[in-house]
């Protein structure tokens, strides 16, 4: 058997973002992750947090089989198949027929710095479509904040992802909240993380 796609980033800040989640989530609930990549966050999440049932998500159809397996690997019973979405698709997700529940609380870690700036507001605005009333938006990744120096870490990030691919790079926040602003989505909480990474927490604006 193929072994199933690693992401060492991922195996280190599954379990520091899963202790924040345990204190912005609710006991129970529905989560729609989105850009799931390999897995490792659904599959450890969902089988930390029973009182939920996770949905995975990612743009690339090949990433699909290797969440199924990672989900299935881990024995955990609430976690859905995994679905093409792709934020910028007109609607959610992006074959067959669109989500008509609300989701309690949207993931999305680590894309909005390797995709194009035009994302963040399909994300905002998908988020806004799909969220429950009391639902939240939580985002997790690098970010540049205005008044805030910017890590060495984060900096050479950013120069490389931006060599790779001119659209990508590391994002501001004020930019992202904006977006969510936008959206009708506003920054309820921000959590420092390790590695000069940020755990946003966007809710509806009242
Ligand atoms: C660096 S990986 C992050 C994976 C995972 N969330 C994590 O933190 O380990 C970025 C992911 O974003 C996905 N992605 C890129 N553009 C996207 C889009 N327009 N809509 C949804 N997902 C997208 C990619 O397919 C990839 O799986």
């Amino acid at each position: 058997m193929q072994p199933l796609p690693h992401s060492p980033a991922a195996d280190r800040n599954k379990q520091p973002i899963l202790d924040v989640l345990r204190t912005v989530l609710p006991a129970r609930g529905i989560a729609l992750e989105i850009a799931s990549g390999t897995g490792r966050h659904a599959a450890w999440f969902a089988a930390a947090l029973p009182g939920w049932t996770w949905q995975p998500t990612d743009a690339d159809a090949d990433a699909l089989p290797a969440i199924a397996a990672w989900t299935s690997q881990s024995g955990a019973t609430n976690v859905r198949a995994p679905v093409l979405l792709d934020v910028m698709a007109p609607q959610w997700p992006s074959q067959g027929a669109a989500f008509t529940e609300r989701f309690d609380a949207i993931y999305c870690a680590n894309m909005l710095h390797i995709s194009p700036w035009e994302t963040c507001a399909a994300l905002m605005q998908g988020s806004a479509r799909h969220l429950a009333p009391q639902g939240v938006l939580i985002t997790y990744g690098p970010y540049l904040e205005d008044g805030v120096t910017t890590s060495p870490g984060n900096a050479s990030f950013d120069a490389s992802l931006r060599q790779r691919n001119p659209s990508w790079g590391v994002r501001r926040i004020e930019d992202v909240t904006q977006e969510a602003q936008r959206a009708g989505l506003t920054l309820r909480a921000r959590h420092e993380m390790p590695a000069n990474n940020l755990l946003l927490v966007f809710g509806r604006a009242a």
